[in-house]
Parts: structure tokens; sequence; C-alpha cells
């Protein structure tokens, strides 16, 4: 048995090597290995590498945990956890040679994202040296600072979103957007939801929402909003395509959770 500090503090390493694996690729240059959904959602060689190599130590260190990925799928386990690891959040960001790219490892109690429990994770922006790391009961940590969300945001909220890789959804989340925005400050769209979510822990930007997001997407980052006194919420039924994900400070989730449920 690891103590959920012991979990994050692993995460925390292997999101590290993990991230330095994928950065010194970079540095060689990005080979494309594939288009998944649509022709803009992309898969490096990298990617596959990245995940190979952290799906590699876990099975050396932790052979009776379960794990879902990115790039190879998923396995159960016989011990109730779970690692859901994105090797490469943002990886258009990271084939296009922009900083903002992450690798995200969380570690959750069950294997179903609607049920399962936080139980540590970590995120790493290899490019902008930068490790987010939480664990259940223990806090959200940038190095050996305590992260804490934002809880007033007199001049309106900076918020962040993000957009699907199918252009037949951008025009609805753009409605989103002109739904949400008069809560907002200003809006940004980073490219990794990872980063996003972890600076939204950090108390940088103030909310999150993105639709149709996946759980290697926002296990990490859910994480460290969580544990930063913040709150992530899904909206509709398990069964609906690109659902509503939201994360940040209770009263701005509940803010813009009433805004899109208001849609026509
Ligand atoms: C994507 C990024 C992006 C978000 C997309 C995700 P990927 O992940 O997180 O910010 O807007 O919804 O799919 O494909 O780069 O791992
Ligand atoms: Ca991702």
């Amino acid at each position: 048995m690891s103590t959920p500090n012991e979990l994050r503090l692993f995460a925390a390493e292997l999101a590290r090597e993990a991230g330095e694996l994928a950065r010194r690729r970079q540095s060689e240059g990005v080979a494309l290995a594939a288009t998944k959904s649509t022709m803009a959602d992309i898969v490096t060689e990298a990617d596959r590498e990245v995940e190979a190599f952290i799906r590699q130590r876990l099975r050396e260190v932790r052979p009776d945990d379960g794990f879902l990925g990115e790039e190879s799928g998923d396995a159960t386990g016989t011990s109730g956890l779970t690692w859901v690891v994105d090797p490469i959040d943002g990886t258009v960001n990271y084939a296009s040679g922009i900083a903002f790219y992450s690798t995200s490892i969380a570690v959750v109690q069950g294997s179903d994202p609607d049920t399962w429990q936080n139980v540590a994770g970590a995120v790493c922006a290899p490019a902008l040296d930068e490790l987010f790391t939480a664990a259940v009961g223990e806090g959200a940590w940038l190095g050996d600072e305590r992260l804490q969300v934002v809880e007033s945001w007199p001049a309106g909220a900076l918020l962040a979103t993000g957009f699907g890789y199918d252009p037949a959804t951008h025009a609805g989340d753009l409605a989103t957007v002109a739904r949400v925005m008069p809560l907002a400050r200003d809006l940004r769209r980073c490219g990794s939801a990872a980063i996003d979510l972890a600076y939204v822990a950090a108390g940088r930007m103030d909310g999150f929402f993105e639709r149709g997001l996946n759980p290697w997407d926002y296990a990490g980052g859910a994480a460290l909003i969580a544990e930063a006194g913040g709150e992530f919420i899904v909206l509709g039924e398990p069964t609906e395509a690109r659902r509503m994900y939201i994360g940040g400070p209770s009263a701005l989730v509940s803010s813009i959770r009433e805004r899109i449920e208001n849609e026509s």
C-alpha cells in the first residue's frame, strides 16, 4: 500500500522524466505518426514513445494497477487504482514548436471517469520548466509553493477554454463562448487542457470550460484543482457526445454552469 503522497511523488517523477523525453525528442525534430479522429487530430512518434515509456515504468513498479492512456488504451488492474495518462497534452503546440505542452499523469481510485476518486496527479510542462502536483488531502503544489484557486475576480474572470478537432463543432463552441463571455475579463486558448487546469489551480487563471474532453486530458488537472480548493465538474449524461467540463472556484463554476445550461 502506498499513501497518496507517495503516489504523488511517483507521479511527479514519471511526469518529469516523460516530459524531459518529450522535450528531447522535440529538439531532435518532431515526426508525425498519424492522424486520428480528424486531419487536425495528430499524433506524433513522440506521443507514442512517451506513453510507452510511462506504461513500461508502471508495469515494472506498480504491476497491479490499471492503466488508461491516450495512445495505447486501457488495462484493468487488481489494486483498484488506475493510472490515467496523457503523454503529450497539446500535441498541436508540440508539433508546431510552441512551449505549451505537458505530460499529465493521474492516479485514481476506480476505473470509471464518472465515479473515480482522485488520489494524486502531476502535470509537467517541460518547455516551461514547471511541475504541478497534488495528492488527496495533501494539497496542490508547484515545487514547494502550495496552490490555491482565486476566490474573487472583481474585474471579471480570466477564463481558459479549448475547441475540439472537428471543424463541425466550432460554431457551437463559439456560441458557448459568447454565452460565457459576460463573466470574463478575458479569454485564453493555450492549447493544453492540462496546463489550463494547472494554471487555474495555481490562481494564474480563474476558470476553465471546454466541451468534449477525454479523461486523460483532465484527470491530472482535475486533481490539482480539487486540492487547490476548487471544483471540477462535468455536465450531461455519460452517453452524450461532447459533454461540458468546467473547473475553478465553486462560485465561478456555478456561474459558468448557469450560463451554459441556459443556452438555447
Ligand atoms: C487537446 C488539448 C487541447 C484541447 C483538446 C485536447 P491533445 O489534447 O488538451 O487544449 O482543447 O480538446 O484534445 O490532443 O493535444 O492531447
Ligand atoms: Ca490531451
